[in-house]
């Protein structure tokens, strides 16, 4: 690393270690007196390293640098020279708020909802590489953001469900949501197909999901039923590495809002129904493997979203976590 002084690597509370790797990594900056200008520039000099060790460890925290607003962490991302992934751009199914180009509301759902772990947009057939995230304001209790070391998990989900594991590797996974005809922000997935689709016309919604292999059917009140292609449901992100990159506890669990059922928003590949049992093994290994970063204003924590999932905790008071996403990727069942 080409050092600053001031900034060391450090500890986090509930930290966790598997073998000599922390998870997560994370550096403190315990100069009050750096300005915004050095720390971008030592971002810039050590990208290569902090993307290196989000891959290697999962995620990398940042805690206590001169960064307290939104504009603050654009400027920290830019520093890392990664290609932005715009929300617009992507098919995620949450509502947000765009604060620069870069830098949107990790989610407008309201405090009382639980979020939970999956990989960014590994439901689509678009995802990032990377994800960024950072405090604003901190609540007054609650809203962590949990991660969890997907690796760890798909390793240990092989060894008690292994028929599961295989069966997921072997025919990947398909999500059904139904999208409301104009935004729902009470609901952790009310994105309107029209933002979601990128479209104003039904007809250009209908060619946007032909082209991306969806089906789909119009229901009442405008509201349009898509079906993803066969997506993968495991990576291998290095070499005997597999990751369980999916949305299956997410969808499984969490999808239900007025229009949407979780027990219709995911099947295996096959088209057959999941095995409740071992998606219980799942939603369990992800809660026992979870580091919680609790947010301290200026926080900044960059995640390897093919190597870590994440949630969120619901929270009391004010919170305002913003987020970015990088380097676009595409996602095929091969
Ligand atoms: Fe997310």
């Amino acid at each position: 690393m080409k050092p600053l002084p001031g900034i060391v690597p450090t500890s986090i509370e509930h930290q966790r270690s598997d073998g000599d790797s922390l998870f997560p990594y994370a550096y403190g900056c315990e100069n009050p007196d750096l300005s915004l200008e050095e720390v971008v520039q030592w971002v810039s000099d050590n990208r290569d390293l902090f993307l290196a060790q989000s891959s290697r460890h999962g995620a990398v925290a940042f805690r206590g640098f001169p960064t307290p607003t939104g504009e603050d962490f654009d400027q920290f991302i830019a520093a890392l020279n990664i290609a932005n992934f715009p929300y617009a751009k992507s098919l995620s199914n949450a509502v947000r708020v765009n604060r620069t180009p870069r830098v949107f509301s990790a989610n407008e759902a309201p405090p009382e909802v639980k979020i939970y772990f999956h990989h960014e947009m590994a439901q689509t057939p678009l995802y990032p590489k990377y994800i960024l995230f950072f405090c604003e304001i901190a609540p007054l209790s609650g809203g962590a953001t949990p991660l969890c070391r997907s690796d760890i998990l798909f390793t240990q989900l092989s060894e008690r469900c292994p028929e599961f594991a295989a069966k997921c590797e072997q025919t990947g996974l398909r999500y059904t949501n139904v999208m409301p005809g104009v935004d729902d922000p009470k609901s952790g997935m009310g994105r309107s197909w029209q933002s979601t689709l990128g479209v104003e016309s039904k007809t250009a919604a209908e060619k946007r999901l032909s082209d991306l292999g969806y089906t789909f059917q119009w229901l009442a009140d405008d509201c349009l039923k898509a079906t993803t292609p066969q997506l993968p449901a495991v990576m291998e992100v290095s070499p005997g590495q597999k990751t369980f990159f999916n949305q299956l506890i997410a969808a499984y669990c969490g999808w239900k809002d007025p229009r949407n059922d979780p027990s219709d928003a995911i099947r295996h590949g096959d088209g057959s129904k999941l095995d409740a049992e071992a998606v219980n093994v799942a939603v369990e290994l992800a809660e026992e493997l979870a580091y919680d970063h609790q947010w301290q204003a200026g926080d900044i924590v960059l995640l390897d979203n093919t190597v870590a999932m994440h949630a969120r905790r619901p929270f009391q008071g004010t919170r305002k976590v913003l987020a970015s996403l990088a380097e676009m990727q595409t996602h095929r069942f091969a």
